[in-house]
């Protein structure tokens, strides 16, 4: 395209008048300063086309002259520069050939001064010079039409098309929009076996492209090598005008692609770095991830937390992140891959442009410096390796395909953690299992757990390894003084997993404290790690795990404490249950149903209750429901989404037939459990000890019968009476007994219990017959069961099938 263009006009330009140096006034018309002539201040060459015009000019406010290269139609936007660090004070400059053909500029009237020169050491014979199409300035042999010198290859603070940026040829920025000598800011080529484009402040990184990957910048590829974005003054047509577009350093720091806009006569900036907070290099501080599409922006990589969580609390984030689990570096850490990042800043790392990844992954899991690899090129499905030694720098996720991912090497702990807190909600691309036993898996970054942080750490006797620890862990003898050694009178309440104290820390704020009563078959690690991850699911509707305390075999779990007592102790008394009117019923139920849902689908980790039940919902001062216990199916039987189990927890009454009678557990028997709590609610009534012992039916029987015979509403608590609305009380009736079916694919899913209540207009299915309701077989267990139970407590089977 340049050989055409330089062709074209030289093939132009001997057709074209040409106005010699003694021409005093007239401005030139021509592109071509010809060996005899030469321009003074006030001429001008002009490219063939009309786009762009060379001369002398001052910036704005300045008396001083340059030599330079401006858009004709916008003649304030200079292109180039020739002296920029060397200003001539007045109007006596020229552009001339000196005696060997070079480019020279004097000032001076009687005595010439040269200001500026092309350089060349080699002769340059029948000289020419010629402004052309692109915006190029060249020095070349008249006769031959070789060039010999380029403006282009001497940017200043502009790229045109087919300005190529290389080593040694940074963009500097003007001082000032006045001052075109160079400012602090650089955008240039960082080679060092690899190459990326680093914008600079001084010599301060303020921006940085991912490295070259065979294929692109990543991070900067939609700004340079976008067709449809090319830095073209001229990149095609719109309605048949030209489209003048260039990328620019601005004075004050800013990269910035603009458009000449035909209509207001001014550039429009198209695209402007540092734009976004996680365009600025190392926002996130030392393995940080920046991510525009999150908020917070910043998180740490995985397996990292935050090295000061009062900073990252107050959103400075400059501080970074520190790893969780030291590597253990016996062959034992593994790789987590993270897709569609910036790689990290090459500053302290090895490549190999040889190496596969296979031999990368090995050669980083056998050097204990290493702590990142991948492909250093992508094309050609991929090869090469970079290895990362340090802290990683500058990471940040891309909207685009990302095409690289960054192997991170982590202790295996971190890596089970992830891969078991990013099942739900997010792609697991694959699971690699490579020739030796390091776990990797690879997980794309949508879902991947942050860190979060820490309520409350504990202040005494914590040991160094727990102060890194992302999980508020408190000591022991800060719990037994807030709950007075755990004593009676602070007890409020038993569950199947221990006894619950009510506790006030020494800062007066009000704690829960569940001292688990069995054998979790956990390690302390496991258990902590669980605690850690439970303590990040927030949702209005459950109650949060603040933390947890181990001592010896005893183990803690510290909630936040609900000070309105639990659903029970409101529905089923005859005077408390006046004050939960029909509204703030339906808005209970509402609310477990939101909390179980985000348990189930929501939330990272599928969690399945196991023990939901009236006494389980916990109500704030404005009622509120807040699911409790939700973590303990998790911490006492891992995280399968459906299984099989021995010890069957839970709460009969509550359980599901599969449940109860197989040890079967999925998130279909929490939705049975939703269904009891949801008929209790609406009447008041125990689906256990309903009515008195001759009833023939249990509370979910009788709701049965009534509604078959058409006489639902004859289930409603009495206390509802003048609150309640039939129609959603119907509703929540028929949504119950769908929830309490026999068989556990008839039962709805939480997301379409939710939208069953909360639509106006979804026709529901009609229910049959329910669970656990001519069973004989049940009413046996029942009856066993109740031999166990004390004062109401909630009895734990072990055994079952
Ligand atoms: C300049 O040189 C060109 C040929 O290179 C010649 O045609 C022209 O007459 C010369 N002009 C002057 C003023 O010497
Ligand atoms: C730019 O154009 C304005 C008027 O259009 C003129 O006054 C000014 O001298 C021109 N500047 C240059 C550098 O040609
Ligand atoms: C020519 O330029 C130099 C510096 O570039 C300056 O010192 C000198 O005074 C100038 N001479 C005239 C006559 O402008
Ligand atoms: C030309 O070369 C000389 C000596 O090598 C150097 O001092 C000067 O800065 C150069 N000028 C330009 C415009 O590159
Ligand atoms: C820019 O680089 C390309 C590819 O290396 C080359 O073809 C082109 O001639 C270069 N342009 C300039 C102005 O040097
Ligand atoms: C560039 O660095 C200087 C000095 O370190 C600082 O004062 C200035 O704010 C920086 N510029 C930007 C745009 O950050
Ligand atoms: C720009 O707009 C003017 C009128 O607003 C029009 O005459 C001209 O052709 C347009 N195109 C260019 C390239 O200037
Ligand atoms: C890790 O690799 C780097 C670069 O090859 C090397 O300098 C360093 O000595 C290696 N360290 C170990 C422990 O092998
Ligand atoms: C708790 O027990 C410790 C020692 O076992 C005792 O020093 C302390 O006074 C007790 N605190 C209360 C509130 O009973
Ligand atoms: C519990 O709720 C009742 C009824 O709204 C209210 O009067 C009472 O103050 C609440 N108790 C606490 C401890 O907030």
């Amino acid at each position: 395209m340049e050989t055409l263009l330089t062709t074209l006009s030289v093939f132009l330009c001997i057709f074209m008048p040409i106005s010699s140096s003694s021409s005093s006034t007239a401005t030139t018309t021509t592109d071509t300063l010809l060996a005899n002539q030469s321009l003074s201040d006030g001429q001008t060459l002009t490219s063939s086309d009309h786009t762009f015009q060379l001369g002398f000019f001052s910036p704005p406010k300045s008396k001083n002259r340059y030599l330079g290269i401006w858009f004709k139609n916008s003649n304030s936007t200079v292109v180039w520069v020739a002296n920029r660090a060397n200003p001539i004070s007045d109007s006596s400059a020229t552009l001339t050939f000196q005696s060997d053909g070079n480019l020279a500029i004097f000032n001076g009237t009687k005595t010439k001064t040269l200001v500026w020169s092309s350089n060349l050491t080699r002769r340059v014979e029948n000289p020419v010079a010629q402004i052309l199409w692109s915006g190029n300035f060249v020095l070349k042999n008249g006769i031959s039409g070789d060039s010999l010198w380029r403006s282009f290859d001497y940017p200043v603070d502009t790229l045109l098309v087919g300005v190529n940026i290389t080593r040694h040829k940074d963009l500097v920025s003007w001082k000032t929009p006045e001052d075109p000598s160079p400012g602090h800011y650089s955008f240039s080529i960082d080679a060092h076996g690899l190459t990326q484009l680093v914008l600079r402040n001084g010599s301060a990184k303020r921006f940085r492209s991912g490295p070259w990957n065979g294929l692109e910048f990543p991070g900067l590829d939609y700004f340079l090598f976008n067709p449809s974005f090319a830095p073209s003054y001229r990149s095609g047509t719109q309605g048949g005008e030209p489209v003048y577009r260039r990328i620019a350093l601005s004075p004050s720091g800013w990269l910035q692609r603009l458009t000449w806009n035909n209509q207001s006569r001014e550039w429009d900036v198209l695209n402007s770095v540092p734009q976004k907070d996680c365009d600025k290099y190392g926002f996130c501080g030392a393995n940080g991830v920046c991510d525009m599409g999150k908020s917070p922006v910043c998180k740490c990589l995985p397996g990292f937390t935050p090295k000061n969580w009062q900073e990252w609390g107050r959103m400075d984030w400059r501080g970074g992140c520190v790893r969780r689990t030291e590597l253990e570096n016996e062959g034992r850490d593994g790789f987590l891959a993270i897709q569609k990042l910036k790689l990290p800043d090459v500053l302290d790392y090895w490549t190999s442009s040889d190496m596969s990844l296979d031999g990368c992954r090995r050669e980083c899991l056998r050097n204990g410096s290493c702590v990142a690899y991948t492909n250093s090129d992508i094309s050609e499905g991929g090869k090469g390796c970079i290895m990362w030694f340090g802290d990683l720098m500058d990471i940040r996720m891309l909207d685009n395909d990302g095409l690289q991912q960054l192997y991170l090497k982590l202790a295996s702990s971190d890596i089970e953690a992830h891969s078991r807190s990013s099942k739900k909600n997010t792609p697991v691309v694959a699971i690699v299992v490579p020739s030796v036993a390091v776990p990797m898996v690879i997980l794309s970054v949508i879902g991947w757990y942050m860190s979060r942080p820490t309520r409350k750490k504990t202040e005494g006797d914590g040991n160094a390894e727990d102060e890194d620890l992302d999980l508020p862990l408190y000591d022991w003898t800060t719990i037994a003084t807030a709950t007075s050694n755990f004593s009676l009178t602070n007890k409020i309440g038993e569950g199947g997993f221990g006894p619950v104290y009510k506790g006030k820390l020494v800062e007066g704020q009000e704690i829960a404290v569940k001292r688990l009563s069995m054998d979790s078959g956990q390690g302390i690690s496991e258990f902590k790690n669980e605690v850690s991850l439970i303590s990040k699911l927030q949702h209005r509707n459950l109650v949060k795990l603040l933390g947890c305390c181990i001592h010896g075999h005893e183990k803690l779990l510290i909630y936040e404490y609900m000070t309105n007592e639990s659903l029970d102790y409101f529905i089923y008394d005859k005077e408390r249950s006046n004050l939960l009117d029909w509204q703030k019923r339906f808005d209970i139920i509402m609310g477990i149903a939101r909390g179980l849902l985000y348990l189930h689908q929501d939330s990272r980790l599928r969690i399945i209750h196991r023990d939901l039940k009236t006494s389980n919902i916990l109500l704030d001062e404005e009622h509120n429901p807040k699911i409790s216990d939700f973590g303990m199916a998790r911490i006492f039987a891992g995280d399968q989404m459906e299984a099989n189990t021995k010890r069957v927890v839970g709460t009969y009454g509550y359980m599901s037939p599969e449940y109860a009678l197989e040890g079967f557990f999925s998130t279909k028997s929490d939705i049975f459990s939703f269904g009891v709590v949801l008929l209790e609610i609406v009447s008041g009534k125990k689906n256990r000890g309903f009515g008195n012992s001759n009833e023939e039916h249990n509370l979910l029987g009788n709701a049965w019968t009534l509604w078959k015979e058409g006489k639902a509403m004859e289930i409603m608590d009495i206390a509802l009476e003048e609150s309640c609305i039939p129609s959603e009380v119907l509703k929540c009736i028929q949504v119950g007994l769908l929830c309490v079916q026999q068989l556990s694919k008839d039962r709805p899913s939480m997301s379409s219990v939710v939208s069953m209540l909360s639509s106006e207009t979804i026709s529901l299915p009609q229910p049959i017959i329910p669970g656990y309701f001519t069973e004989t077989s049940i009413d046996i267990l029942l009856r066993e069961e109740e031999s166990h139970s004390e004062n109401g407590v909630t009895v734990t089977l072990l055994g079952g099938r």
